[in-house]
C-alpha cells in the first residue's frame, strides 16, 4: 500500500451491518470503493445506507453526498479486490467463511495489499490459518457503525511482515478514526471484554434485584459512562486522588475496591435472565421504536463527538 491520503483503492468483501458503514466512510474520505457481497439485494441495500449515513458523515466533517461515482459493485471477491491496496474484510464471523475468501483473494491480491478483518471475536492466528502467505493480514476491528465509533482495534503478530500494522494504522487515522493496538490474543480483543465485564455485572445487579435495568443503564450513561467518554478509567482514577495521582489512589481506595472485586457477580444469558433483560429493556424503551433509538443514539454520540473535536485537536 503505497500513498494513503485520497483516492486509494480499498475493497470491502461483505457488505451487511459493518461492511456497508465501512463503505460509506472510505467513500467519504475520498477513496475509491470495490464492494462484494453475494446477498440479494446487497447493492441496494448498500446505496441506501450511504445516502442514510452521509449527514452524520457530513457533521464529522468528511464529504458525502455525491461520492457513489466512486463506488462500484463486483460480482466475485477476485474481481472487487484485483486493484485493491487496501481489503476490508467483514464477512460473517465465521472461520470456513472467512478461509473460504482468503484462498479465493490471495492469488489475485496485489503484492502490498494489505487485508484487515472486522472480525469481533475469532483470533487473528485462526484466521491466519486460511492464508499461505498470511504477512499482510491484520484485525482491523471496529465499533458499529465504524462510520461514526471513531475505536478500531488494530492487531498484527510474529507472522506479520514489518510495517503492515502501521500502515494500517495511518490509513485508519486518515479517516478519523482512533486506533489502539492489541498485543496478544485474547478473545473478545479488548473493548469487547472491556464492555463483557461491565454487562456482567450490571446483569448479575439486575438479577439479586439490586436495581431496575432502566437504572442500571442510568447509572452508567448519566455516571462513569460520561466521564469514560472523556478518559479512561486509569487516567480518571489517577485524578481521584488529588496531587498523589494514581499511587495515592490505589492506597487509599485499595481496601473499598477489594471488597467489591471480591463480591462481583457472574452471569449467563439462561431464559429467565433474559426474559428479565428483555421486559427491563421493554419498561425503559417505553413506545420508542428501535429506530427511534437508534437516531437518538447516533444523534448523541455525533453531538458529543463534534463538540469534543476541538479539545482533543488541542
Ligand atoms: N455487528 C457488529 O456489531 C460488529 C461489530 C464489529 C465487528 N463485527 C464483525 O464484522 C463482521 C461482519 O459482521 P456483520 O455484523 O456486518 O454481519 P452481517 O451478517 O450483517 O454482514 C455480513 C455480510 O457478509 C455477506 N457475505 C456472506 N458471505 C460472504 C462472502 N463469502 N463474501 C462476501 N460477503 C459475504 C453477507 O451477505 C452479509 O451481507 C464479523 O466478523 C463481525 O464479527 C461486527
Amino acid at each position: 500500500m503505497s500513498g494513503i491520503n485520497q483516492g486509494r483503492h480499498i475493497a470491502i468483501l461483505g457488505a451487511g451491518v459493518i461492511g456497508a458503514s465501512w463503505a460509506a466512510l472510505f467513500l467519504a474520505a475520498g477513496h475509491r470503493v470495490a464492494v462484494f457481497d453475494p446477498a440479494a439485494g446487497a447493492e441496494d441495500a448498500v446505496r441506501k445506507y450511504i445516502d442514510s449515513s452521509s449527514f452524520t458523515l457530513e457533521e464529522l466533517g468528511l464529504r458525502s453526498r455525491g461520492t457513489q461515482h466512486n463506488l462500484s459493485f463486483h460480482s466475485t471477491a477476485v474481481s472487487a479486490v484485483a486493484s485493491a491496496e487496501f481489503v476490508q474484510e467483514s464477512v460473517p464471523e465465521r472461520l470456513d467463511l472467512k478461509h473460504a475468501l482468503y484462498a479465493a483473494i490471495e492469488p489475485v491480491l496485489k503484492k502490498d495489499a494489505v487485508v484487515a478483518s472486522s472480525a469481533s471475536g475469532l483470533r487473528l492466528s485462526e484466521m491466519q490459518a486460511g492464508w499461505r502467505d498470511p504477512s499482510r493480514l491484520i484485525l482491523g476491528h471496529p465499533f458499529n457503525p465504524p462510520h461514526l465509533i471513531p475505536l478500531v482495534e488494530v492487531m498484527g503478530n510474529e507472522r506479520t511482515a514489518p510495517g503492515v500494522v502501521d500502515e494500517a494504522e495511518r490509513l485508519y487515522r486518515s479517516l478519523g478514526k482512533v486506533t489502539i493496538r492489541v498485543n496478544r490474543e485474547v478473545p473478545g480483543h479488548i473493548a469487547n471484554r472491556l464492555q463483557a465485564a461491565l454487562w456482567r455485572e450490571a446483569i448479575h445487579l439486575m438479577s439479586i434485584g439490586a436495581a431496575s435495568v432502566e437504572d442500571i443503564d442510568t447509572a452508567i450513561w448519566a455516571g462513569p459512562g460520561l466521564r469514560w467518554a472523556a478518559m479512561g478509567p486509569a487516567m480518571l482514577f489517577h485524578l481521584g486522588a488529588g496531587q498523589g495521582g494514581m499511587a495515592a489512589f490505589c492506597e487509599r481506595y485499595a481496601p473499598s475496591f477489594h471488597r467489591w472485586w471480591d463480591d462481583l457477580g457472574n452471569a449467563r444469558l439462561d431464559p429467565d435472565t433474559v426474559a428479565k433483560l428483555v421486559a427491563g429493556v421493554s419498561d425503559e424503551a417505553a413506545s420508542s421504536s428501535p429506530e427511534v433509538l437508534c437516531e437518538r443514539r447516533d444523534e448523541l454520540i455525533l453531538a458529543m463527538l463534534k463538540a469534543t473535536a476541538r479539545i482533543r485537536q488541542n
